[in-house]
């Protein structure tokens, strides 16, 4: 059973869903940039327009409202506020998410806002980006300019939105925005700084607000699954999950790097000594100072969880080996997105985040993409996509019974947008659209969201 106050919601970004509008002005961050590059984007699709929810804002808001919708996770794009990243606000910028907060609330729907998902202002990545010390001024001063404009209509914010992908996705591998592949030096620089970037913004939110605020992160990361629940193989999992297998060069993907300086202040032990030689060149005064920072306290955390990979133990634990990956099956299933389904994952993640941290947790993202069509009855019907979440939400009521302490579920997406790198090919909103006319036609499984938000997940 979830507790009666259960936050039931759903999460898009800004840039994968606003689309642009000279009336509304603003600068460019990296993924304008990137998406022009040859080969950036599936299809050299862009989101110039992805839904014009600039302007449908107006009507999606009050469909949400028909679906039971409580809350809604969203981003502000930061060059919309700030064009130039610092100094001059764009008032344009801040009427509109205004406009969007007046708007949810008075359909009752709760806004929890996402300061940072991926929408990096292009000119402060010209001058270093995250690798420039001054970034956590720059985000603070944006931390500044939202608390002081928003927090009147809002009173939950996440500061970054899965840090992992930045670094891992956008600054190692080099396929999302602003494309670049750079050294492990670097990027754990660049992740130090980011997270400093969080407790700035933490700080910031907290001294400007007009009013009481909660504040949290969502981070991401696969989970990994013990092969049975027997706790040999379940202590191996947490072990797997929460510890650092990654080789070096992917370090990025990796769950307590981002956690576990901002929940307890300090660096795990396990990593410092798998990065030695990388580790960036602080002072220990310093590095005091900065997990301070990047230590503040914060009300609960948030985390996107969409799969997950099955471990097990190993007896005999030669050369200090201590798991197996379990190999999948043929014919495992599987997303459109190529992502495979495993609800033990959510379980198992939900409830080792929740034993580890202790603090109240949110999922903020948990979804399913699907090759998704408009029937030959005008209507879509999308059975997969109900499977998926009816397993992974009944995987998170379990959870809860077992003792996680699980507040809140944000579904991605409530409309199919912009999926980054591929972009309008995959679809994971529970409302189609045609992008051809911007018409929305709300999926099967919008329809059974609602009941599940109507029951509390009893009906499942
Ligand atoms: C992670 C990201 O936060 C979101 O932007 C993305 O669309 C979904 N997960 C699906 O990939």
């Amino acid at each position: 059973m979830l507790r009666d106050d259960f936050v039931w919601g759903v999460a898009t970004s800004s840039y994968q869903i606003e689309g642009k509008d000279d009336k509304i002005p603003q600068g460019e961050c990296v993924w304008d940039t990137f998406i022009k590059k040859e080969g950036s984007i599936f299809g050299g699709h862009n989101a110039d327009v992805a839904c014009d929810e600039l302007h449908q804002y107006k009507k999606d808001i009050p469909m949400m409202a028909n679906l039971g919708i409580k809350a809604y996770r969203f981003s502000l794009n930061w060059a919309r506020i700030l064009p130039n990243g610092v100094g001059e606000v764009n008032e344009e910028g801040i009427k509109y998410y205004r406009d969007v907060l007046k708007l949810l609330n008075k359909h009752n729907i709760k806004p929890y806002i996402t300061l940072f998902h991926w929408e990096y202002p292009q000119v402060l990545f010209d001058k270093g980006g995250w690798l420039n010390p001054d970034c956590v001024e720059w985000f603070g001063e944006y931390a500044k300019v939202v608390a002081e404009n928003f927090s009147d209509l809002c009173t939950d914010f996440f500061t970054i939105n899965e840090p992992q992908c930045v670094i891992y996705l956008g600054h190692t591998m080099g396929i999302h925005a602003p494309g670049v592949k750079m050294p492990i030096r670097e990027t754990l620089q660049m992740a130090h700084n980011l997270l400093k970037c969080h407790g700035m913004a933490v700080k910031m939110l907290r001294r400007y607000s007009k009013t009481d605020i909660k504040i949290g992160y969502a981070p991401t990361c696969g989970v990994a699954y013990p092969a049975t629940d027997d706790s040999k193989d379940v202590e191996v999992a947490r072990r797997v999950y929460f510890g650092f297998e990654n080789p070096l060069e992917n370090w990025g993907w990796n769950v307590s790097w981002f956690l576990d300086p901002v929940v307890f202040g300090k660096y795990p032990e396990e990593g410092i000594e798998k990065f030695k030689d990388y580790l960036p060149k602080i002072s220990e005064e310093q590095m005091k100072k900065d997990l301070e920072l990047i230590n503040q306290p914060i009300d609960f955390i948030g985390q996107n969880i969409y799969n997950g990979y099955e471990v097990r133990a190993v007896d005999d634990g030669k050369d200090g080996k201590y798991f197996e990956y379990v190999d999948r099956y043929v014919g495992f299933p599987k997303t459109s997105i190529q992502w495979p389904i495993t609800p033990r994952a959510f379980y198992y993640g939900i409830k080792f985040l929740s034993e580890k941290y202790k603090l109240p947790l949110y999922i903020t993202e948990n979804g399913m993409a699907c090759h998704d069509n408009i029937s030959y009855d005008g209507k879509v019907h999308d059975p997969n996509r109900i499977t998926f979440l009816d397993s992974y939400i009944s995987a998170m009521q379990q959870a809860s019974d077992d003792g996680a302490n699980i507040v809140g579920y944000f579904l991605w997406s409530i409309i199919d947008n912009f999926e980054w790198a591929n972009g309008f090919d995959e679809r994971f909103g529970l409302v189609y659209i045609d992008y051809r006319n911007q018409k929305r036609i709300v999926k099967d499984s919008g329809f059974w969201y609602k009941k599940v938000i109507e029951t509390n997940g009893k009906c499942l």
